[in-house]
């Protein structure tokens, strides 16, 4: 059933009737433009023309104005100049228009936000939602809309895209044609004053003629509801984003693009994995996996293989399957069997699969036969270098027919092609004929590569998310203290009581106001120790030494007390000091970080790594957007780099990875729970065989909520 948005958003997709206000005579003018592509894309639906003199445009009666059209009108294309948007809104309400399309720039883009909110909050008071301002429109394949000033040319299919660049867009209708690449629908989002790219998506997700959609993003405003719809889209068909911004200069260029903040690339690529979003690095590679995951079936299980002609290739290949996470298939036992009754005798079975120079098409129609037959082989990439004993006028039929019979059984299979101008023009046809084809290996494996990455996730059961039981009332009251002092830090005691509150266990520790308490604490903790000092005007404890390490006996602790508060009121004659800390001294671990901050983009997200040099020189950490489950969580631990090292090395037991993961989930509680924290840092948390121990935290809060 289709939600209330989504139901809405179909009339955007599917009007009856479509205004232009600004539609123009002039052939120059894109008002003229629009309308042209409206009639020429063969637009069943009423057309309404506005243009103050009224006549006829394109053979079509225009309108002077909104208000003299007969009856309602379901979408409204605006293309007169900035100043006159806000005025024709009148006549689109008094005609219940639902939705507008807003060509026109000139609005928050170049920092005249006032119009443009002037323009939302008028259209939200008359029911009206806006897409835009600053796009090049829509083109929707269901009623035949090409309201657009893109190419008058949309070849009808099974992608969808969302751009928020006009520009790329319009480029992009062009290079789909091109590429032979079907169109469900193209919309630009452009300055996202109403519409964003979540409520396009929402529609899609349940849009049948839409089987892959791809997405153009240059910053995004509302993370957290993007990654809600992503999950639920990705579940259902892949989607691919390419988003620009990767470097800091481009951040820097797409922020002044949009006038939208382009998040954290890191942060923004952890997040599009967490949601089995495929991440193309430029429009090229997704327009190619748009178009072959579009049309190709989704494999059930690991196990590719690669036939070729040549070993060079063979090789390149492979290199690439390990690049795009492809597994090959190498029992090579079973793979003899399957493949030397049909092949030269002097080729290999060992995956590539190598039918050597020799090979001619039918060697290819044997081996492409017996793959198919065989329930082991889940895929297939086909290889070829031109050879002069190669029949390659037979070989383009063979490959079409092969295509067609895999996708039916549903295996997907790739095809490349390395040679001169034959096999180019072989390339170019079966392309045209959508068949997979190309001519460098990489940008084939590349395509299986997407869709395995894909069904990889695809299917698994989303998680259910536990809620941490946290004593959210102690946390409130230790913020309630921090903020009373007017302070946005917590002090390493609060910190630890906030970290306890969420269940997570701490070393032993108490302050000590004196000598006296601090040999008493000793005696109850046992040794070895560590003491502290407390206070809020010394945040760098170490450097001032504040701080004494592995205390053996009571003198040791009476001497550490006195030194540390000496250190320190010679530091810092002025400071507040509340007490020295006496803590457990914990033993040695695996130390690792658990990190939790509320991003600009996404809100809250967590971060894990390695502590020490794994996190500050190797920056060897993962993030996940918050609520996220174990099995997600688990990934996000496996994702790093130094993950062996969890696992034992050098005769090292495992260590308590589940309690690992019931950390990451306490502390993403803590956040979640917590609207005043905006910062939080365990580090180090000391992870054992059994067990783990939060050594220190440290918590930053706002003071806005
Ligand atoms: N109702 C209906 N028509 C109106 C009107 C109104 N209230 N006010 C003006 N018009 C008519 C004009 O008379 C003109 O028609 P004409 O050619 O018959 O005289 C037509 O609307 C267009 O107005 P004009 O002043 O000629 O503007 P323009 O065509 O030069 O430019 C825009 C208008 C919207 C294209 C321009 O302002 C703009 O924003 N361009 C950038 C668009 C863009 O790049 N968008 C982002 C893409 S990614």
């Amino acid at each position: 059933m289709m939600k209330s948005t989504e139901s809405n958003i179909k009339i955007l997709f599917e009007p009856k009737s479509i205004a232009i206000i600004g539609a123009s005579q002039h052939k120059g003018k894109i008002g003229y433009k629009i309308l042209e592509n409206i009639v020429a894309g063969g637009y069943k639906g009423k057309i309404y023309p506005i243009n103050p003199k009224g006549g006829e445009i394109l053979g079509i009666k225009a309108y002077k104005a909104m208000e003299d059209v007969p009856g309602d009108v379901d979408v409204a294309t605006i293309v007169v100049p900035a100043e006159f948007v806000y005025p024709a809104l009148k006549g689109c309400a008094a005609k219940k228009t639902k939705f507008l399309s807003i060509i026109t720039s000139g609005f928050s883009e170049i920092g005249n936000v006032e119009e443009e909110k002037k323009i939302v909050s008028f259209a939200r008071e008359n029911g009206m939602r806006i897409l835009g301002p600053n796009i090049f429109g829509f083109f929707s394949a269901g009623v035949s809309l090409n309201a657009t000033f893109g190419p008058k040319e949309v070849k009808k299919g099974g992608v969808a895209i969302i751009t928020q660049s006009g520009a790329l867009g319009v480029a992009m209708i062009g290079k789909t044609a091109v590429e032979n690449i079907g169109l469900s629908a193209i919309i630009s989002v452009g300055n996202k004053s109403d519409l964003d790219e979540t409520d396009l998506l929402r529609y899609l997700i349940n849009h049948e003629e839409t089987k892959v959609i791809m997405m153009y993003i240059e910053g995004i405003k509302d993370g957290a509801r993007l990654v809600g719809i992503l999950k639920e889209a990705t579940a259902k068909k892949p989607v691919i984003v390419v988003k620009s911004g990767r470097s800091k200069r481009g951040a820097i260029a797409a922020a002044s693009h949009t006038g939208s903040l382009a998040g954290s690339d890191e942060i923004f690529d952890a997040i599009m994995k967490q949601c089995n979003v495929q991440r193309a690095e430029n429009i090229k590679d997704a327009l190619e996996w748009c178009k072959f995951l579009s049309n190709s079936p989704v494999p059930t299980a690991e196990n590719a293989i690669i036939i070729t002609n040549g070993g060079g290739i063979g090789v390149l290949a492979t290199d690439a399957c390990e690049k795009y996470g492809i597994k090959l298939y190498d029992d090579y036992e079973a793979l003899k069997k399957t493949f030397a009754p049909v092949m030269p005798y002097f080729g290999s079975a060992k995956n590539p699969i190598d039918l050597t120079g020799q090979a001619e098409s039918s060697h290819y129609s044997l081996a492409f036969t017996t793959s198919l037959k065989n329930k082991n082989i889940s895929s297939l990439i086909s290889l070829y270098c031109e050879t002069a004993v190669f029949d390659i006028q037979n070989f383009e039929p063979l490959i079409e027919e092969t295509y067609k019979k895999y996708k039916a059984a549903g295996k997907p299979i790739v095809f490349c092609l390395v040679g001169g101008e034959k096999v180019e023009e072989c390339v170019k046809s079966l392309r045209r004929r959508d068949v997979p084809a190309f001519n460098d290996p990489y940008e084939a494996v590349s395509c299986l590569g997407a869709l395995y990455s894909y069904a990889n996730y695809h299917g698994e059961s989303s998680e259910t998310i536990d809620k941490p039981k946290l004593d959210v009332k102690s946390i409130e009251e230790v913020i309630k203290k921090v903020r009373a002092e007017n302070r946005s830090f917590l002090l390493s005691n609060e910190g630890q009581a906030v970290v306890k509150a969420a269940g997570m266990p701490v070393p032993q520790s108490y302050i000590a106001r004196n000598i006296k308490e601090a040999a008493d604490y000793a005696q109850k903790i046992g040794y070895p120790l560590v003491m502290k000092i407390v206070s809020k005007d010394i945040l760098h404890k170490s450097d001032v030494g504040g701080v004494a390490l592995d205390l053996q006996n009571k003198n040791e602790v009476i001497e550490a007390y006195e030194a540390i508060i000496n250190n320190c009121r010679t530091h810092n004659p002025a400071a507040t000091i509340d007490g020295v800390e006496v803590s457990e001294m914990v033993p040695h671990g695996t130390e690792l970080i658990i990190g939790a901050r509320r991003d600009p983009s996404f809100g809250p997200i967590v971060m894990f790594g390695l502590g020490g040099i794994y996190v500050e020189v190797m920056k060897d950490v993962s993030f996940r957007a918050i609520p996220v489950g174990r099995r997600e969580i688990l990934s996000m631990i496996k994702q790093i780099r130094s993950y062996p090292l969890l696992l034992g090395v050098r005769g090292e037991a495992q260590k308590d990875i589940e309690s690992v993961i019931d950390s990451i989930i306490k502390v993403s509680g803590i956040i979640e729970s917590c609207p005043a924290i905006t910062d939080i840092e365990i580090n180090p948390l000391v992870v054992y065989e059994k067990g783990v121990k939060a050594v220190d935290a440290r918590i930053l809060i706002s003071h806005l909520k």
